[in-house]
This record gives structure tokens, sequence and C-alpha cells, in this order.
């Protein structure tokens, strides 16, 4: 690679989760402080970081595919982007990205991301680097603060996975579960609060295995941390995502029924419906333990609204398995999910199991279970109207006048209207559609 100037923009573009999103924004943040620019919308970045994500499908084939469009756009725009590569697919695949694509510069996993000002310094020179250590030294301090955010902001909170699904390629990618210290997370909390967030959705991988120390030596676990959150004035909502059955207390159980703040809404992957399967995922919990763990965030908070994964076709799943999870769906009602088709991801166990499911068998699951969850969720908007419930504005909609936001249970709702982002406003949801819902105005709650 040969010396070249310093980058003056960058575009980091995101794949996958809500902590793939979190870990962009903090890398612009870091850039940003380097006095590199955000490129405006259009126009070709100096710098393109891909931030990838290796959960499933042909996730490494995407990225060489992502870089050569990087390529063909330098070219028509006759410069020569500098590229990084980070996320999951950095993580996993690293040596091999480099050996491929020389385009590439730099290429970083997601636990040594603080890293890339350092990179980038040799990059300029020419030097080419990788760097996928799972440091010892928190990436999280080095990281610069946060200015000014939207009305809904994430804070991650716990990162890493020791649960070992056999299908799940996280723990290789991210590493071993680690809690984020308390004292670090409420400062963090206040600052995205004073730089205007009115809403802080917790993330993790295992959110709710989250463990800490509190101001006075207590060790607490999510529910603590989120009672200490909902003391923020000026924060209206908490969220939190993506728990693990296992993992669930009686206390957070019980702050859904305690905290206010703590928004009516739930995401608990369950995967299958079928305990056989659920064995071999090696999920350790069963669609009963699943089941009843709901009933008990219901006793806490009746309106709460149910989401969750699953995923089809596993190796084994036959017909009658599969129809578990249908029946599971209907015992649920669920009102989100997100359904995928089993991917083999190279380095878990199932992906090298007897009996790997023929793709079009897949898609014929898939079908049918998103036609229930379809139907689940549009059932759920339906009926939601005629309640009255505060809606956070987060942006303008295609109409004149006309504003978006999010329910309690996340559902998004459109009204036209006297309003601003970062506004809670009362409404009455008036019409519904698979999703979203129309609304109707009745009073700004705070400026
Ligand atoms: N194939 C299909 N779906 C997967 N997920 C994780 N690994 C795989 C895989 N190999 C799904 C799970 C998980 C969600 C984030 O992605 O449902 O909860
Ligand atoms: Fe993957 Fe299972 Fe860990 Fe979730 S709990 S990140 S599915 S290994």
């Amino acid at each position: 690679m040969k010396p070249t100037k310093s980058p003056k923009t960058y575009r980091v573009k995101s794949f996958g989760c809500q902590m793939n999103v979190y870990d962009g924004d903090r890398m612009g943040e870091l850039l940003e402080a380097r006095g590199i620019a955000p490129a405006s919308e259009g126009e070709d970045a100096d710098l393109v970081v891909l931030n990838t994500c290796h959960i499933r499908e042909k996730a490494t084939e995407k990225v060489y595919s992502d870089i050569g469009r990087v390529e063909k756009a330098g070219r028509l725009a006759r410069k020569k982007p500098m590229i990084a590569v980070a996320g999951c697919v950095a993580q996993a695949e690293g040596e091999e990205i480099m050996k491929r694509a020389p385009a590439v510069g730099m290429v970083v996993g997601p636990q040594a991301y603080h890293r890339l000002p350092d990179m980038l310094e040799r990059a300029v020179k020419g030097e080419r680097s990788t760097d996928t250590d799972m440091p010892e030294d928190a990436k999280f301090a080095a990281l610069p603060k946060r200015r000014k955010v939207a009305p809904t902001a994430f804070l991650t909170v716990q990162e890493g996975c020791d649960k070992f699904c056999t299908y799940c390629v996280v723990p290789y990618t991210r590493g071993a579960e680690i809690s984020r210290p308390y004292s670090d997370l409420v400062d963090e909390a206040a600052k995205l609060v004073d730089a205007g967030a009115r809403e802080i959705t917790l993330l993790g991988q295992n959110v709710n295995a989250w463990s800490g120390e509190d101001d006075k030596g207590r060790e607490v676990g999510l529910d603590g941390l989120v009672r200490e959150l909902a003391k923020l004035p000026d924060l209206a909502r908490i969220r939190y995502t993506t728990s693990h059955p296992n993992d669930m207390s009686d206390g957070l159980i019980a702050a859904h029924g305690e905290v206010d703040k703590l928004m009516p809404y739930l995401h608990l992957p369950v995967q299958s419906g079928s305990d056989r399967v659920l064995k071999a995922m090696n999920r350790s919990h069963t669609a009963d333990s699943y089941l009843k763990l709901l009933d008990r965030f219901r006793d806490a908070r009746p309106d709460i609204a149910l989401s969750g994964d699953f995923i089809v076709g596993f190796p084994g799943e036959t017909e009658a398995e599969f129809e578990e999870t249908l029946a599971l769906v209907d015992a649920v009602g669920y009102a989100a999910a997100f359904s995928f088709k089993y991917s083999p991801r190279p380095g878990t166990p199932a992906a090298t199991m007897a009996d790997q499911i023929a793709p079009d068998v897949m898609d014929e699951r898939l079908q049918r279970l998103q036609a229930r969850l379809n139907r689940d969720q549009a059932a759920f908007n339906a009926a939601s109207v005629g309640r009255v419930c505060d809606v956070l504005v987060e942006r303008k909609g295609k109409l004149e006048g006309q504003w978006l936001g999010k329910s309690p249970w996340l559902q998004s709702v459109h009204f036209t209207g006297d309003a601003a982002i970062g506004d809670m406003v009362r409404v009455e949801l008036t019409e519904a559609g698979p999703n979203s819902l129309g609304a109707r105005v009745l009073e700004k709650v705070d400026a």
C-alpha cells in the first residue's frame, strides 16, 4: 500500500445488530476526535469503515462485494478511498480479508476498535494492519465522550456470550461475557441524557446477565442498574435487549411492575418450540420453561408486549418439531418477532451436524412461520386501536406536518400536528396497519 494523505471525511456502514450500530457510532466519534468529518449524503468519503456482521448468510462474500463497490465508487470519483473492515467478519476472517482484498488497509475486531486511530496513522504511512485482539485494556474507557445524540440512544452495558448455542458464532467473534462497571454506566447514561437522549436502550448479547457493584458496594443485577437510571429526571424511557431466558431474575421481572420508565416490552429469543431441537441447540431451556417465564412477566406487567427470535431448519428439525414451534407461537401471541433460516456458521458445532435441512424445506417453513408471526403482529396492532399512550418523537414523516415515533410497546406511530423531535406526545391510537399505527394528538406531555 502506498503512503497517502490523511483522510478528511469518513463514512461508517454498519450491518447487523444494534450493538454494531452502537460500535459504528463510537468509531465515528473516534475519527471525529481526530478531525475527520462525516461525509455528507451522496459524497464519496476518503475513509470507509465497513462494520460487518457474521451472524447469518454469506456474510463474508458480502464483505468482498462491498469492498468492490467502494473501490468502484472511488474509481468513478477519481479517488482511492481508504477502507477499514470492522465488526464480526473482521474478527472471524481478518487474515483472509487482508490476503484477498489488497484495497483494505485496516482490519479491526469488535474488541479492538478503540485502536482504530493508531491503525489509521499507520495506514497513512502505507502500512496495512490487522488488530483482532481481545485486549484487557478497556475499550470503553478509551472512547471519546458523546456530544449530541438522538432522543433514542443505545448504551452497551454487557458484551460477549458464554452460552455457546451450537449454531451461533457470537461467542467466537465477541468473546466471553463481560459487564461494564456500574459507575461508568450511570455516568455515561447521565451524559447521554445531557446530550439530548430521552430514551436509553441498554444493549448486550446477554444483557440480563449484566451484574455489577453499586455505589454502596452491593452486588446488583440489571434491575439495579435500571432502577438507578430511572432516577435521571430527564430520562423518560428505558429499554434493554437482548435477554437470555436462563439469566432472567426475579428482580428484573418485578422491575417491570414497579419502574414506570421501564417500557412494557420484552425481547426474549426462544429459537424453537421443540425441546429436542432446543437441546441440540444447547439452549438449556424448554418450551414449557420459556412459556412459564413469560407468564411471570405478564403477571408483573399485564400489558407487556413480547418479541422473540426463531430459527427454522436447524439440522435434524422434523416437520413435527417445526409444528411445535408454530404451537409455541400460537401460545404466546407475539407483538413482534424475528425469524431466520438456519445458516451454518464456520467453526460452530451445528455446522457439521448430520441432517442439514434442504433449502426449499427451510423456505417453506420460514414462510409458514412468518405468516403466523405477521398475523399476530397485525392482531396486536389492531388491538391497540383506542389506546391512549405517549409517543416519543424520533423523526419527521414523509408527509407534510407528519411525525414518527414509538409507542411504549415499540410500535411505530405516525401522526400529524405540532411537535418536534424529542417531544413526548400523548396520543390516541386511531388506526392500525401491519407495521405501524396512526394516531390523534391529545396533548404534549412535556417540551
Ligand atoms: N443461523 C440462523 N440464525 C441465527 N441466529 C444466530 N445464529 C444463527 C444462525 N447460525 C439468530 C438467532 C439469534 C439472532 C440474533 O440471530 O435467532 O437470536
Ligand atoms: Fe448466540 Fe446463544 Fe449467545 Fe445468543 S445466547 S449470542 S444465540 S450463543
